[in-house]
């Protein structure tokens, strides 16, 4: 797909849960795992199929409260198309599904971006990333903005919801950072709907990752991996407490510290998806990369 257009996933280094809530967290795009899309004239009705799910359907097939035919709606309108072409978009995406890096959002922003190219329209990020939230609060019923922003800007971001985003100031591109998928599926909107639910009890744990975030971005600046390590360890914990991990994260998370790792944590809703995994060099990453491989266990590095 050499035309398609596309777009990044996304790693929450620190301070999710909590930035539904108005505190910060920071959040970086991940350019190597990427969604395509890509539209081609076909002379019959409009198509939508991805290869990595099972959609193959029609415009008017659509389930009409899905995420995919509000967006279809939202850009007819935005170009004022009074019907779709006679053409296929079709995706093609290596972010895992439902895993904590923000397929969702990089999903919309791939079609906005494919859809501005084939009607030769010019959007602002600032236009795509409005109607990409519009999307994200169907999968994530409650969103933050934190994964659309991330995701249209492709840049490293300190974000909050009443601030706004600014870019991150810290280098970090040298991290020696696993990102590894525990492959247990698991749908945002509903850990989101539980924190929420239980909202007065997790209210200080929510506060504490706030204050953690901001240290937090006061040590990738200065690069101390030791430091941003322990604050990983720290703000899984506090997700602990908000019940948003598992058994099995748990269990990997305890496997990173018997083998030396600086610091690891869930990304994303948990409850499954992903967990970063924080090495002390690169030569330490390889060799827990091989750790997790043995456990048949997907890693990005
Ligand atoms: O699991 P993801 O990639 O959908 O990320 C969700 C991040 C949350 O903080 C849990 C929700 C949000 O909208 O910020």
């Amino acid at each position: 797909m050499t035309m398609a257009s596309s777009a990044p996933a996304k790693t929450i280094l620190f301070g999710e849960h909590a930035v539904v809530y108005g505190e910060p967290a920071i959040a970086i795009p991940l350019p190597n795992i990427r969604t395509y899309a890509e539209i081609f004239p076909s002379g019959e009705d409009f198509r939508i199929y991805s290869k990595n799910t099972d959609l193959n359907s029609t415009y008017n097939e659509l389930d009409s409260a899905s995420g995919i035919k509000k967006l279809l709606d939202i850009l007819r309108d935005e170009f004022t198309l009074s019907y779709l072409p006679s053409a296929a978009l079709q995706i093609k995406s290596d972010i895992p599904i439902a895993s904590g890096l923000g397929s969702g959002a990089a999903l919309s922003v791939a079609i906005i971006r494919e859809f501005a190219q084939y009607f030769q329209k010019t959007l602002s990020n600032e236009r795509i990333n409005e109607i990409a939230f519009e999307i994200e609060k169907i999968y994530h019923g409650f969103p933050s903005g934190i994964d659309n922003t991330t995701i249209t800007y492709e840049t490293p971001i300190f974000f909050s919801k009443p601030d706004g985003f600014r870019r991150l100031t810290a280098d970090i591109s040298k991290l020696p950072l696993l990102i590894i998928d525990s492959g247990i599926r698991s749908e945002t909107v509903n850990v989101v709907s539980n924190v929420k639910k239980n909202y007065e009890k997790n209210k200080t744990f929510i506060e504490e990752i706030g204050s953690l975030v901001k240290t937090a971005e006061k040590e990738l600046i200065k690069g101390d991996l030791k430091e941003i390590g322990k604050l990983m360890y720290e703000n899984q914990h506090l997700l602990t407490q908000i019940n948003v991990s598992c058994k099995e994260l748990d269990q990997y998370i305890s496997i990173a510290k018997q083998n030396g790792a600086l610091g690891s944590k869930l990304t994303g809703a948990g409850r499954g998806g992903n967990f970063l995994v924080l090495a002390e060099d690169l030569e330490h990453a390889v060799r827990l990369k091989n750790i997790y491989e043995n456990l048949e266990l997907r890693v990005f590095l």
